[in-house]
């Protein structure tokens, strides 16, 4: 029996308007455009200002687009998943609200929370369904209004981060192409160093929260810089030994973009020269659980069927991996 693989057939993404420049940034706390070009490599991220809107508003534009790129009806999708840690409410699920706002009614849907690497455990996640025969439309969003738990008075946090959202469909194949292969990790030692820490079942909401500033991202940034440079290396490295790539058939390399010096240590131990992996840090910051698919639904137009991909990510958790994909399709 011939093989199902799940292959993105379509990706689209959404930014939110506004752009907060790193020369506004540095008359809000004290840094500067040189620093945070030279340690971070940002020079600006887009940010969701409106009031009364969230995750799911940027998840729905995401998925909006998809739908109508890929000619696909939205009662046809039979499982929505959405990655973010930013989610609208503690429940219900902002995919459960993505769904809503875009007719997705026949399918059922929920949010996946690994950090920065939540699109490739969603991905996966998707990939199984596929893979198993049950299901034949599946979407998966990334999405985090990252700006809602950054804290804009702490100059080593609210630099890195920035607002966005991508989406792809995944539909079977039995070509050789689609999700060839993933490797995925996890380690809770890492809690310490990243989290938030008042808001959940731990210490839930409270005046004294509030005013201890606790409801924004806390990062141990030289620690999980550390963290984040050995795991990504090591597991992208992994993944291309385990299926014999080289830098020569290896197109391309999507790394999450959390630090510009992350994804050069990364790409440097796998021997890509920089024309072959995505980057739009400059441009977006770390979008958390968007970096990926919007990498991909920018450089969509220059991907061929049969191009050798391999994502890869390092998050909160920690989590981390990386995932091998054969595109399955030439855009035009
Ligand atoms: O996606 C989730 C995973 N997250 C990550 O991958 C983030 C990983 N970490 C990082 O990217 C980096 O550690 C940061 C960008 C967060 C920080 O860069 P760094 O090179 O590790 O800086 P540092 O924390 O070692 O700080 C060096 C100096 C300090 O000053 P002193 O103590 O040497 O006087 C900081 O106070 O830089 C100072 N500093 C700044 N200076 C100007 C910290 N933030 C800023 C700033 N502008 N925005």
């Amino acid at each position: 029996m011939l093989k199902i693989r799940a292959a993105i057939t379509g990706v689209h993404g959404y930014v939110p308007e506004y752009i907060l420049t790193n020369e506004e940034l540095s008359r809000m706390v004290d840094t500067t455009d040189e620093w945070i070009m030279e340690r971070i490599g940002i020079k600006e991220r887009h940010i969701l200002r409106e009031k009364n809107l969230g995750s799911s508003y940027m998840g729905a534009l995401a998925v909006e687009g998809l739908l109508k790129k890929t000619n696909t009806k939205a009662e046809d999708v039979d499982l929505l998943i959405c990655a973010t840690v930013t989610p609208d409410m503690q429940f219900p699920a902002t995919a459960n609200l993505i769904s809503d706002k875009v007719g997705i009614r026949n399918a059922f849907s929920f949010d996946l929370n690994a950090g920065c690497s939540g699109f490739l455990y969603a991905l996966n996640t998707a990939a199984k369904y596929i893979e198993s025969g049950s299901h034949k439309k599946v979407i998966v969003v990334g999405s985090d209004k990252m700006s809602s738990i950054v804290d804009y008075t702490d100059r080593a946090v609210c630099p890195i981060f920035g607002d966005g959202a991508g989406a792809i469909l995944l539909e079977p194949t039995t070509e050789d192409c689609g999700v060839m292969d993933s490797i995925l990790r996890s380690d809770g030692v890492g809690a310490v160093h990243l989290h938030q820490k008042a808001g959940g079942s731990v210490n839930p909401a409270s005046h004294e929260t509030v005013d201890a500033r606790e409801h924004f991202v806390y990062q141990e940034g030289q620690t999980v810089f550390k963290w984040a440079v050995s795991k990504m290396a090591d597991i992208s490295l992994e993944i291309m030994t385990k299926h014999q790539l080289t830098s020569e058939t290896l197109q391309w390399l999507v790394p999450h973009q959390a630090n510009m010096r992350i994804i050069d240590a990364t790409s440097r131990r796998m021997g890509i020269t920089n024309e072959k992996v995505m980057i739009n840090i400059e441009k977006y910051g770390n979008t958390t659980a968007a970096t990926l698919p919007l990498c991909l639904w920018e450089w969509e137009s220059k991907l061929k069927k049969g191009d050798n991909l391999i994502l890869v990510a390092f998050g909160a958790g920690f989590t981390w991996g990386a995932t091998y994909i054969k595109w399955a399709y030439n855009s035009n």
